[in-house]
């Protein structure tokens, strides 16, 4: 002590198995106070009171540290226990989602095969026309809109054909491609509309693009969903706002992250965006907010489907009321 006399100090840690301390119990005993007890008896029960006490305190420490360590686990139970939750809510998504799928893939069998031979008879007729066209010689504006029609129901025809394949054994077209020119191609088949609606189209795309691996019809496909629903965004803002500017950006980009190579394909528009609340649900089948008839909400649901096959990605940003921007990634070198 500070006038110099001694002290007994009895120290008891509180310590969790592994790690530092937590605290301690501590306790001081006077040496002058246990010094002046008269005689030994009184010695030997100070001692002895003293031995006691130190024990009570290692037991209530014991104590204290087993409390702390419990209130501990329970947390720890308790953070899993959220986790747990959120995973059977996005498991339960998931399953929704497959069901909803698995009846759309029974109706779409039905539907594709109905569909196979009208489209058939308008391949023919639409040969037939372009040979008498040919002999009239008609004008070569008329013919290159003709030729987008032909290609235009060629691609329904191989949709549809290699959906009631897909049963047998999946269509393998692979090529190597040059992504910039399916963008081009993909632009020129909306051109009709774009012009029409009086779009500005600002194009950025990246010249040190690679070759990547894939089957053509699966990313026009992707593209032409994109581009469409951007279009039919800006038709919707025009109709609500006659004045408004429509503007279409699209751009391709090179990208490199350490090892892993992937180029970037995107679509941006200033139409009418997508509330926050809604954005996650773009991606479920049947989501649309177009009038019954004019969609069918399985756009972005399909062009999902198809980059999983790729290992690619789709993603979508937006401003409500101010512009929509989807990005499609797509790895170098996936073993699709
Ligand atoms: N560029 C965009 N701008 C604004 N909203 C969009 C855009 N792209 C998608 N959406 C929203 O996401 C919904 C789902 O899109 P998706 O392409 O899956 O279906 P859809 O366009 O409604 O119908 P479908 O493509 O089958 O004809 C759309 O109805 C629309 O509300
Ligand atoms: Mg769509």
């Amino acid at each position: 002590f500070e006038d110099g006399t001694g002290y007994w100090e009895v120290w008891a840690p509180i310590r969790p198995k592994k790690g530092p301390a937590l605290g301690a119990v501590r306790m001081e005993v006077s040496l002058q106070a246990a010094a002046s007890l008269g005689n030994a008896v009184w010695k030997i029960m100070a001692v002895a009171g003293l031995a006691t006490i130190t024990c009570l305190i290692l037991v209530l420490s014991y104590f204290l540290r087993r409390t702390i360590q419990n209130d501990r686990k329970l947390r720890l139970t308790e953070n899993e226990n959220v986790n747990l939750s959120a995973q059977l809510r996005d498991a339960e998504r998931q399953l929704v989602m497959k069901e909803k799928l698995a009846v759309m893939g029974q109706l779409t069998a039905s539907f594709a095969h109905e569909i196979g031979t009208p489209l058939n008879a308008m391949g023919g007729h639409l040969d037939l026309l372009r040979g008498d066209l040919v002999k009239e010689g008609a004008k070569e504006s008329w013919m290159r809109r003709l030729d987008i029609l032909r290609d235009q129901l060629q691609k329904i025809e191989n949709i549809v054909k290699g959906f009631l394949q897909s049963t047998a054994k999946p269509v393998t077209q692979f090529q190597l491609l040059d992504l910039n020119k399916v963008m081009d191609k993909t632009l020129q088949i909306v051109s009709p509309r774009l012009d029409a609606m009086g779009v500005r189209l600002d194009k950025s795309l990246d010249n040190r693009l690679g070759p990547v691996r894939a089957v053509p019809l699966d990313v026009e496909q992707v593209l032409l969903n994109l581009l469409n629903n951007s279009l039919d965004s800006l038709q919707s803002k025009r109709r609500a706002m006659p004045a408004h500017a429509s503007r279409l950006e699209v751009f391709s980009r090179y990208r490199r992250e350490g090892l892993a190579e992937w180029v970037e394909l995107g679509v941006l528009d200033t139409g009418t965006g997508i509330p926050r609340k809604d954005l996650e649900r773009v991606f479920e089948p049947f989501y649309t907010t177009k009038a019954v008839g004019e969609g069918t909400g399985l756009g972005l649901t399909i062009c999902r489907e198809i980059l999983e096959k790729y290992q690619g990605r789709l993603e979508i940003e937006s401003k409500e009321g101010a512009w929509t921007k989807v990005t499609l990634r797509m790895p170098y070198g996936a073993n699709a």
